[in-house]
């Protein structure tokens, strides 16, 4: 949460920020702002909402320099105003800097500052470190920034300048994710390389508790104690290209389409020539441990919860392991009865989600082994991790996952079938078929698109409610809860997820001809329970949307409208019937008028607790 970048080096340094502050609008857009260096003064532009408020600011106001920072926040501390808005600076100016995470003892910090004189402007907790870094500053700006954040506990990922240092950048790190950028005569640093990608693709991330000085001596990097540390120079393969939307409205909608090919992307080189098998090099020196354990237990937040709990179902019934499912907040917290035995699975897209890691940590400590499954290479989670399969569904940039969790499910299959045939609960002949029907995910999925119009009319129909019950059974719940959760991350509208069964138990009252409901009512051993459910609701005047394959044909005698996904199987299935989900979320947020890529008060990547 909260994207910053910085820029040093022989170019305009106010272009490249603010580009580089609009790829990272995904963490946070509730306001924006840059600090340049020019001529020994820094200049500070900042204005409340997305960066496209910022540049038009910026229009009446030139900044020129070579030196610069620039932030997008996302709020903790304070509400989303001009005085909360970073830059901060100290009173005189000196020294600005752009923060990303939480000092957690910023008040006893405050309290002392205040007693020596110090003013605030803000409510921020950056602005004391920033004051702090002031009280310490004697023209050496590295040991500044040390002194400061050796007071400090709590995250960061920080870059600070100094109004005498025309040529310097010093940036830090701990538990936000930091990387610079290396590039010919200049040099970057960012929360997400996404932001610099289109200048250098060599990069450099930072450990947590060091501290780099950027600057025409090139790039020293320390630990809080003051100690040179070595660093490795990544080259990343990202491809600028990827990154932007094309002819597409939104990203969502791009990352919607693009699942076909992330799906296959993620399954290429994971099925046996034979069929027989998945295959996960990645995992094969820990298949001993794989065989041995006796509980899985996930732990996840938002979308890639909901893939847990599509594994809790797949894994227990094919794999026939036990698997508790936890929110990663709650798991930490909770004193998890784990051992060497028990294998905790985290589920990341972006593997920096500070839950999921303190998840990790808390899982290690106790004992037992953490396999992720990321998207992010290059994450936290990915490092942190004993064992991590990818996912390859490419970078998503849409605040509400759609192509990540496609791709999560996809893996979660394949998984099911790796841990079936590893502990022989699984046949060769069952994994075979398994197999065969996910090769066939990424053709399906592309079929789906040819219901859009269909879908964007239910939209149009379904826009003007308030709420909106999902239900599923079995595999489908978890999907009725992702189908819930996209709905309202992006249109506003409340949506609840329950199992079908489980609507008797309180949301039946609710039901009326102003709460329509979206039933996934896929083939399966449960199809014709689930039948019962919507009669349940018709006969409370309740409207019906039903996502349904293609050859239940009684389906169209109940519901009032019908979407269709191809036969497949249950599992399948589930992996299918997200598609419309998502389709009909993005269309109802689009007839509203919504911000779909920038959902208010959401951020892509979650870095605070
Ligand atoms: C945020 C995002 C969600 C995502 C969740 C978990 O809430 O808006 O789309 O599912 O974080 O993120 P992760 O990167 O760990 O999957």
């Amino acid at each position: 949460m909260c994207g910053i970048v910085a820029y040093s080096g022989s170019g305009d340094a106010l272009p490249v920020i603010l580009d580089g502050l609009k790829y990272l609008e995904y963490r946070g857009y509730d306001s924006a702002g840059v600090a340049i260096l020019n001529d020994g003064r820094i200049e500070t532009v900042r204005a409340v909402g997305k960066i496209s408020a910022l540049e038009q600011k910026l229009k009446k106001q030139t900044l020129k320099g070579r030196l610069g920072i620039g932030h997008t926040r996302w709020a903790t501390h304070g509400h989303p105003s001009l005085e909360n808005s970073h830059p901060h600076g100290t009173a005189d100016g000196r020294i600005v800097a752009v923060h990303n995470g939480i000092i957690e003892n910023f008040n006893v910090l405050k309290n002392q500052l205040l007693s020596e004189g110090i003013a605030f402007q803000s409510e921020t907790d950056t602005e004391v470190l920033v004051a702090l870094i002031g009280k310490y500053y004697a023209g050496d700006l590295e040991q500044a920034v040390r002194a400061a954040l050796n007071e400090v506990t709590g995250t960061y990922a920080l870059a600070v300048i100094a109004r005498d240092r025309p040529d310097e950048l010093v940036v830090a790190k701990k538990a936000s994710p930091l990387c610079i950028g290396l590039g010919r005569g200049e040099v970057f640093a960012a929360s997400d390389a996404l932001a610099f990608i289109k200048h250098t693709n060599k990069a450099v991330y930072l450990k947590d508790g060091e501290i780099a000085t950027l600057g025409p001596q090139g790039l020293v990097v320390k630990n809080l104690q003051g100690k040179k540390v070595s660093y490795k120079i990544t080259e990343l393969s990202l491809d600028p290209a990827s990154i932007e939307k094309g002819e597409y409205p939104h990203y969502m909608l791009k990352e919607i389409y693009e699942q076909p090919r992330a799906v296959q992307d993620t399954l290429d080189g994971r099925i046996s020539p034979q069929n027989d098998g998945a295959l996960f090099a990645e995992l094969e020196k820990h298949q001993e441990y794989l065989i041995g354990v006796n509980k899985i237990v996930i732990a996840a937040c938002g979308t890639s919860w909901h893939a847990g709990l599509v594994a809790k179902y797949l894994l227990e019934k094919h794999a026939r392991i036990p698997v508790e499912v936890d929110y990663a907040a709650e798991f930490r917290y909770r004193y998890p009865v784990l051992d060497e035995k028990t294998l905790v699975m985290t589920i990341s897209q972006s593997g920096e989600t500070a839950d999921t890691i303190a998840a990790i940590g808390e899982a290690q400590a106790l004992g037992a082994r953490v396999l992720s499954i990321v998207n992010m290479p290059a994450s936290t989670i990915a490092r942190d991790s004993d064992m991590v399969v990818y996912t390859y569904a490419g970078r998503e940039i849409g605040v509400a996952s759609t192509k990540a969790f496609t791709t999560q499910l996809a893996v979660i299959c394949l998984l099911t079938v790796y841990l079936g045939r590893l502990r022989s609960s699984m046949s060769e002949e069952y994994a075979a078929g398994m197999l065969q029907n996910l090769k066939r995910v990424p053709n399906e999925i592309a079929k789906i698109f040819g219901e859009v119009e269909h879908i964007k009319k239910i939209a149009g129909a379904f826009a003007r409610h308030s709420n909106v019950l999902y239900l599923g059974r079995g595999v489908g719940f978890p999907i009725a809860l992702e189908g819930a959760l996209k709905l309202k991350e992006i249109s506003y509208i409340h949506a609840e997820g329950y199992p079908a069964a489980e609507m008797k138990h309180g949301p039946i009252a609710l039901i009326d001809e102003n709460m329509p409901t979206v039933v996934l009512a896929f083939k399966g051993r449960r199809y014709e329970k689930i039948l019962g459910n919507i009669m349940e609701v018709k006969a409370r005047k309740g409207r019906l949307i039903a996502i349904a394959s293609e050859s239940n044909d009684d389906i169209d005698r109940v519901a009032d409208e019908v979407i269709r996904i191809p036969d497949a199987t249950e599992s399948i299935s589930a992996v299918l019937a997200v598609i419309p989900l998502q389709l009909l979320a993005y269309y109802i947020a689009v007839e509203k008028g919504c911000s779909v890529d920038q959902p208010r008060n959401l951020a892509k990547s979650v870095t605070v607790e």
